[in-house]
């Protein structure tokens, strides 16, 4: 089970009114959240921005349990671009540090709960420390087989994209591949995200209507559901909001109804 944490409440996503009419038939397979707004959210309170990260980790922890109770596959979550490198150095250094610690403290729980947890970016540039801690948690939870947790640390969709073009390219120029072999599939099982359905959801809080660098070749058809709501004010009833959003939309991937 989940224990509780800090004060936050302990909401049992299987308890609230909007569980009752989610489609399981229909659920999406990948949700991909841009956990924005932390900063506004704080400073609307008048505190420093780095409590707004801080209570937006509560928010992360409480919105993988909803994700998990209710049978999603994969959840990614994104954490850090490689454009926040831009931000004061002590921000940053705050939020590796928050990295650390997540794991640190919720690691245990996760695999408990049968959570496979990966991290997609670039993680070779980040501390020795956070990496050894990132390694060691994908290294535990390797053989999960609930919800896929994939936390976009120093990640960059171009970035992404790029390296990728690198690796293939690479196998080209050793003979390992014919550039005819080379299709969308192939480009797909080699980027970060190989072996995760595509991105069907994307939520993003906060207002802010734009994808910020994220994962931009795996939401090519992916719905997308927007709130005014500050990432630490998300509850698990929005999550439901947004499944019950997305499971009114005609998909149609450029075919007709
Ligand atoms: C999102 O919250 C967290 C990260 C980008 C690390 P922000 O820090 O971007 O919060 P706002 O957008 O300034 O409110
Ligand atoms: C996107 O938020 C990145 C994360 C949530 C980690 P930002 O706050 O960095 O995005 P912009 O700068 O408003 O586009
Ligand atoms: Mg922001």
């Amino acid at each position: 089970m989940w224990k509780r944490w800090f004060g936050k409440t302990n909401e049992d996503v299987t308890k609230l009114e909007a569980y009752k009419s989610i489609d399981f038939d229909k659920l999406p397979k990948h949700i991909a959240i841009i956990m924005d707004g932390n900063g506004r959210w704080a400073q609307k309170q008048g505190l420093m921005r780095t409590l707004g990260h801080r209570a937006g980790v509560e928010t992360l922890r409480e919105v993988v349990k909803a994700a998990s109770g209710l049978g999603i596959r994969a959840l990614t979550a994104y954490a850090f671009s490689t454009e926040n490198w831009k931000r004061p150095d002590s921000e940053v250094k705050f939020l590796m540090d928050l990295f650390s610690e997540y794991l640190d403290r919720e690691i245990d729980e996760l695999h408990e709960n049968n959570v496979k947890i990966r991290f997609i970016g670039r993680i070779e540039e980040l501390s020795d420390l956070l990496q050894t801690k990132i390694e060691s948690a994908q290294l535990r939870t390797a053989n999960n087989t609930g919800l896929i947790l994939n936390l976009a640390v120093n990640y960059g969709s171009r970035d992404e994209i790029t390296r990728t073009v690198k690796i293939i390219a690479n196998k080209v120029k050793n003979n390992e591949i014919k550039i005819e072999d080379i299709n969308e599939n192939f480009i797909t099982n080699h980027l970060d995200t190989a072996g995760i359905p595509e991105v069907d959801l994307v939520i993003r809080p906060s207002g802010d209507l734009r994808i910020s660098n994220f994962l931009l070749w795996q939401m090519a058809y992916a719905e997308f559901w927007f709130t005014e709501i500050n990432w630490p004010d998300f509850k698990p009833n929005d999550l439901l909001q947004a499944v019950l959003s997305y499971q009114k939309r005609e998909r149609r991937f450029g075919g007709l109804k």
